[in-house]
């Protein structure tokens, strides 16, 4: 390969291949450890802010609720009573500080028309509601941006139709609150809606981005002084001692004896040039024996 080429070009060739070969090797290989990284992250902060929703509810369902329901037998406080309702209201007091972490409480038919579900969570739930699957977790577009989501189902409970069964039998507080149209009829054991929380990925994908280009930058601009420094290494001591030797060897071939074969370094160009001046040398007596005849 590059046989046609002179040694400084091969070498350039030669050393341009290897800068582009090893940078898309480091891009692509950057690129996913560098998007691993990012998942794990955004995995993590979804995963503490879900576990810290359930915490809340966990929370209403053990201890709030048994004991307001103690105190008043028969009525339903909602601020108190209904766990979603109370879980969303803390995620509000987060999302003050951290307005893109977004907590949904999400079901197809629900009491509150805010916690409908859309069109991402409906084939999530829907994907519960088959079968098999226990989680959901990714990455997914929404409002413009991408977002890391992690949800669980939701599944009823026979207790859970004492609010979410018969429009009839349920508190009148509710129903007047809720209306009578939405968010009954639930059957126990049958997936109802999903815990949904989204964790903001765009900046994390566009730091990752960003690294990667600053890394690119640095490795070119690393190859750059490389080439350059083999360039006046190759040129110093290899291309202009060849120029040298072929002026020489030109004169002398040409009669001109008294040239002399010069080099500064103590290498293979030194050896090749003393194997030129011994055979000058040779030269120079054989033709003194040549004209003594
Ligand atoms: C004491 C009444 C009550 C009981 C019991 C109850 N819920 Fe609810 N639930 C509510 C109210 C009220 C809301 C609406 C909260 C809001 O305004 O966001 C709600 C909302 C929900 C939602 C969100 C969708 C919607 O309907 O707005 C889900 C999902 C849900 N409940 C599931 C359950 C499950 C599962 C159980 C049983 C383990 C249960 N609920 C038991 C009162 C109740």
């Amino acid at each position: 390969m590059f046989k046609n080429l002179t040694i400084r070009k091969r070498i350039m060739a030669i050393l341009i291949i290897v800068y582009v070969v090893s940078l898309v090797v480091a891009v692509i290989g950057g690129w996913i450890v560098l998007k691993q990284d990012t998942i794990r992250e955004s995995e993590e902060k979804a995963t503490i802010l879900l576990a810290s929703m359930k915490a809340a509810r966990t929370y209403l369902k053990k201890v709030l609720r048994p004991r307001l329901q103690e105190i008043l037998p028969g009525q339903f406080v909602l601020e108190g009573m209904s766990s979603t309702f109370m879980s969303i209201g803390v995620s509000k007091f987060v999302q003050e500080k951290h307005p893109e972490y977004i907590y949904k409480v999400a079901a197809p038919n629900p009491l509150n028309r805010n916690n409908l579900s859309d069109e991402f969570e409906q084939s999530v739930i829907e994907s519960f509601s088959k079968g098999g699957v226990k989680e959901w977790k990714g990455f997914m577009e929404k409002r413009g941006k991408t977002f890391y989501s992690v949800a669980l189902p939701i599944v009823a409970e026979a207790k859970c139709l004492r609010c979410h069964g018969d429009p009839n039998d349920t508190y009148p507080s509710l129903l007047a609150r809720y209306g009578n149209k939405s968010g009954y009829g639930w059957n126990a054991g049958s997936v109802v809606g999903g815990l949904f929380v989204y964790v903001p990925a765009d900046i994390a994908i566009a730091q990752a981005k960003k690294k990667l280009l600053y890394f690119t930058i640095g490795f070119s601009v690393f190859f750059l002084i490389v080439l350059v420094v083999v360039d006046r290494i190759l040129i110093g001591s290899v291309v202009s001692p060849i120029e040298n030797f072929v002026r020489v060897a030109d004169d002398i071939s040409k009669g001109r004896l008294d040239r002399e074969f010069t080099v500064t370094t103590n290498d293979e160009m030194k050896a090749i040039a003393d194997a030129f001046t011994r055979m000058k040398v040779s030269l120079a007596k054989a033709m003194d024996i040549l004209k003594e005849r």
